[in-house]
């Protein structure tokens, strides 16, 4: 009898498919990932990949990218419920004030968005390239999208350009606690604060470092005179720093982050999608997925 992990490993060889995991996807899946990353990293990848197939272990718009950026290819979502709240929080009316208010703006969408979102933007960034990118635009001018964190902590870096932003937010992150990030500080008085740029003003404002999930694990990995860490972020990316620094602490604020979203896939869902080819992505609308697939190449563009 095949364990689990031996039929998807077999469904992956007959498909000739390949596995991509986020970070904050559940620690069993990520063991069976051929590739784990952020978010840039897996869009970056989706498009070099050779295989037919891909299953997707995040939320749907990462996997709607996937598909936006490689339309020939099957997209496979484990667990087609899983989404991203925040991907949804804008308003077209938001954008179309701002465009009637500046000749130059740039609508500078996080690629936590819809591919509708995403086609009344300019270009997608993503919380390890946005810096580089806005700073990279003629623009100045910037409508930030959907995330007000992440668009203040990006103007904070391009001081130079006039930020707008729009009233959006992760609720994993919005909500984490300062007061526990503080508390643990106190117990743990030599330990580094690292978070991710969609926390709170309130947690960035005690960071020693602020920056994507794949930032957050190379920042530990790299500091190794030190040796214990407050991480402001979803837990799931515990995984991959235990992988990298195992003689260090890494402590959570006590009300422990989750993306309820992602850390609901399981392997189960992983086989079944591999077996049937159901939850397969669809791509929008042509007039919203050529623009929405602009955006995103621009990205891509942009970032290198
Ligand atoms: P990354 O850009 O670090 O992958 O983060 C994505 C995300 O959804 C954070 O909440
Ligand atoms: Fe969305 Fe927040 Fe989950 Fe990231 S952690 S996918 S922003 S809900």
């Amino acid at each position: 009898m095949n364990t689990l992990k031996e039929r998807i490993q077999q469904l992956k060889e007959e498909k000739n498919a390949v596995i991509l995991a986020h970070y904050y996807a559940p620690p069993e899946v990520q063991e069976i990932a051929d590739y784990i990353g952020d978010s840039f990293y897996l869009s970056k990848l989706a498009v070099k990949l050779d295989n037919p197939v891909l299953v997707f272990c995040g939320v749907s718009f990462m996997g709607e990218s996937a598909k936006l950026l490689n339309p020939e290819k099957t997209v496979l979502m484990p667990d087609a419920s899983a989404d991203c709240p925040m991907a949804h929080m804008v308003d077209k009316s938001v954008i179309d004030a701002a465009r009637a208010q500046y000749d130059d703006l740039a609508v500078v969408c996080y690629v936590n968005s819809t591919a509708q979102i995403k086609s009344w933007s300019d270009v997608c960034v993503t919380s390890a390239n946005a810096v580089k990118i806005v700073r990279r635009l003629p623009n100045q001018h910037i409508l930030f999208i959907p995330d007000r964190n992440l668009g203040h902590f990006v103007a904070e870096q391009v001081p130079e350009k006039h930020f707008l932003y729009n009233e959006g937010y992760c609720p994993r992150h919005e909500f984490m606690s300062a007061e526990e990030i503080a508390a643990l500080k106190e117990e743990h008085p030599a330990a580094q604060i690292l978070v991710h740029p969609e926390c709170n003003s309130a947690i960035t404002a005690m960071a020693d470092y602020i920056g994507s999930t794949s930032g957050i694990i190379h920042y530990a990995g790299e500091h190794t005179d030190c040796r214990e860490f407050i991480i402001g972020t979803v837990s799931g990316v515990i995984y991959k720093l235990k992988e990298s620094r195992p003689d260090a602490q890494f402590y959570f604020p006590k009300t422990r982050p989750s993306c309820q979203d992602m850390e609901q896939i399981t392997l189960e869902q992983v086989a079944h999608v591999l077996e049937t080819g159901e939850n397969a992505v669809a791509l929008p609308p042509e007039t919203v997925s050529a623009q929405a697939k602009h955006t995103l190449e621009q990205m891509l563009k942009l970032a290198q």
